[in-house]
């Protein structure tokens, strides 16, 4: 196992706002002993003392790392984001400081498609009305539209994570599936391709949205496009909550043009458990409303600590950026136990590589291997060198003095 330049009980792991377990578990394990796990998340004065001397940060959604906060943390190598989002960082202020951004784009891929089928059952059946008119004293035993959602039409929005994994369980259910996305996207299973939204609107019993929040997909589903659905389908939204015209629902489900919606994120959600959630959805029996939980589950917790703890771990120990949302994307091999692994991180301006490279052949140093990529402002150049011939203190000095650079590590 390579050694850091910094060896890693002494490096700082702070993690906040309650990350599951299993990543101070993975930190342990692989030898850093230093982790400190908070469960929220400290005011701005104490989070800035807080990252001082950290190395590794791992946040979720409600912590924010501006500039004043990346500038304060002068340490700081990676930043991991225990969910899927990473807008409440500033992406490219952390790249220009060499910091790489890793975040866990499909640990709960699953747990969305999961609770979707379960609502296409729930909805076709016409549970939700059901259920609620049973806890008010009501018997609703009936058979009027309720139905198998075996051999009916499925569409789905967004073919990506989530849309193509919840298609791949809705055909083992005996759906038929059929997709629209505005890039190509590979048909798995029997599933199909439609060209056009509206198109797909008109042949499907049930739509189910998985488009991510861009200007595009605001209000993508409006009155218009509601219109185009069949008469008496469902629509699902687990996806943003601006991608639904919600007072369109509204007009939709009183005509009965829509029988049914299950809707898990909202235009405006709660801050906290303990705010009242105020949607005008709130009156309908025939909606089922979730507190944006479609990906929230257990396994999704543990998934996310894992994905987004090795991720930190393996940036850490030999460099690799492969999977960084903001840097340039490099995958590394393992180091060899007589080579050093020279990191350097500068800015991309014209020549640098040769003041890299004079660097190297001054000191008569062989390159063994040698990787680089570059992200706009930002280039990230690894050299393996022959522990026998490169003195690394030395060489980390004379990298360092190059113009341009904005970090130099080294493992040995
Ligand atoms: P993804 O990036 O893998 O897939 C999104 C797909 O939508 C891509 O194939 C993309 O080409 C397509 N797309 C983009 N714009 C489109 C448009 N205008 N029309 C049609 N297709 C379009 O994303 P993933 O992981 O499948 O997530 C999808 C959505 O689910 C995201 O909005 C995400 O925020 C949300 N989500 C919600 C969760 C919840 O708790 N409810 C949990 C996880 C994700």
């Amino acid at each position: 196992m390579p050694k850091l330049s910094l060896s890693k009980e002494k490096i700082k792991v702070v993690l906040l706002e309650g990350v599951h377990e299993r990543a101070v578990e993975n930190f342990l394990r692989d030898g850093y002993t230093q982790v400190i796990r908070l469960t929220g998340t400290p005011p701005r004065e104490e989070l800035k003392a807080l990252l001082a001397d950290a190395r590794l940060v791992g946040i979720r959604s409600r912590t924010r790392l501006d500039q004043e906060i990346l500038d304060a943390a002068k340490k700081l190598i990676a930043i991991g984001t225990f969910c899927i989002g990473t807008n409440q960082i500033d992406l490219d202020y952390a790249r220009q400081k060499g910091i790489p951004v890793f975040n866990a784009p499909f640990s709960n891929t699953r747990s969305v498609a999961e609770l979707v089928l379960a609502e296409l059952i729930f909805l076709m059946r016409g549970i939700p009305e059901k259920n609620a008119a049973a806890h008010r004293g009501q018997w609703i035993k009936s058979a009027d539209n309720a139905y198998e959602i075996r051999g009916k039409k499925l569409g789905i929005v967004g073919f990506g994570h989530i849309g193509s994994q919840l298609g791949i369980l809705a055909e083992a259910l005996g759906m038929q599936v059929y997709y629209h996305d505005i890039e190509n996207k590979l048909p798995l299973g029997n599933a199909r391709a439609v060209d056009s939204l509206d198109e797909l609107l008109e042949k499907v019993d049930a739509v189910s949205l998985h488009v991510p929040a861009t200007p595009q997909t605001a209000n993508l589903m409006g009155r218009e496009q509601i219109a185009h659905m069949r008469p008496g389908a469902y629509l699902i939204n687990a996806a943003r909550g601006n991608v639904v015209d919600i007072d369109a629902l509204t007009e939709a489900l009183d005509s009965g043009h829509l029988r049914g919606a299950a809707i898990d994120v909202f235009p405006t959600e709660p801050a906290s458990n303990a705010d009242e959630f105020i949607s005008p959805l709130r009156r309908y029996d025939q909606v089922i409303l979730t507190p944006h939980i479609g990906g929230s589950t257990q396994e999704a917790q543990v998934n996310i600590a894992d994905e987004v703890s090795n991720k930190l771990i393996k940036y850490s120990n030999n460099g690799t950026t492969s999977s960084a949302v903001n840097f340039p994307k490099v995958a590394l091999p393992e180091l060899h136990p007589d080579q050093h692994r020279i990191m350097h991180i500068h800015r991309n301006v014209p020549g640098m590589m040769q003041q890299i490279n004079r660097v190297f052949s001054e000191r008569g140093i062989n390159v063994a291997a040698m990787y680089l990529q570059t992200l706009d402002d930002t280039g990230y150049v690894i050299m393996d060198v022959d522990s026998r011939t490169a003195n690394a203190d030395a060489l980390k000095a004379d990298l360092q003095a190059i113009d341009g650079t904005v970090r130099v590590r080294v493992l040995h």
